[in-house]
């Protein structure tokens, strides 16, 4: 059975769509494939309860407890390795990772960016599309290294940006475009993989 970790830090929106996804289309059936692990930097973040609803296993690395990144991303690593996972999926993950975490799952470690990169890497996206006076704005699913917000796009979705957009309105139609590429990207993934 291949094993997807998913991180998350909030709402977890995106880690919910693909456990739904993995629910309807049967993956372990399917691809062999199942969510093993729900592991979040924040005790609080809300997909935690979703995921312990949906009886996934759920874990808490705090980065906070840790002196350095080096140090939290070692406890991240070894939470996440208990799992044995062929895909380490961020979903609204907020922390930096280091070169060493991302050498270590390197081709196995994928990310959700709010944007079409390669514009807008980093944060406030939306807010910088409305600013630069795009026209469109999209999600861009991209396996992840050791840059920021860079590495090979797997899928990427386009939405129109409206007149009287806020960069929360932005927001909720990049997302409900978020919740359709991700699990896809993810299915996509595991059927290449062995
Ligand atoms: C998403 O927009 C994701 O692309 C961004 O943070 C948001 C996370 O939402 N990096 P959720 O936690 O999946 O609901």
């Amino acid at each position: 059975m291949k094993n997807i970790v998913i991180l998350i830090s909030g709402s977890g929106s995106n880690m919910a769509a693909i456990v739904r996804r993995a629910q309807q289309e049967d993956w372990p059936r399917r691809l062999d494939a199942q969510v093993a692990a729900v592991i979040s930097n924040k005790a609080d973040a809300r997909g935690l309860q979703l995921a312990r609803e949906q009886g996934i296993v759920t874990a808490v690395v705090d980065h906070k407890a840790f002196p350095s990144r080096e140090a939290f991303d070692a406890a991240l690593q070894h939470e996440i390795d208990c799992h044995d996972p062929a895909l380490v999926v961020l979903a609204g993950f907020m922390r930096i990772l280091t070169a060493g975490f991302v050498q270590h799952y390197a081709d196995r470690l994928i990310n959700i960016h709010p944007s079409l990169l390669p514009a807008f890497a980093g944060l406030h996206t939306h807010q910088r599309a409305l600013e630069a006076g795009c026209k469109f704005a999209g999600a861009t699913v991209h396996q992840v290294t050791a840059e920021l917000d860079h590495g090979p796009i797997l899928a990427q979705a386009v939405v129109p940006v409206l007149p009287g957009d806020t960069p929360g309105t932005l927001a909720t139609r990049v997302l409900t475009q978020e919740h359709r590429i991700y699990p896809q990207a993810v299915a996509d993934f595991l059927r290449h993989a062995h």
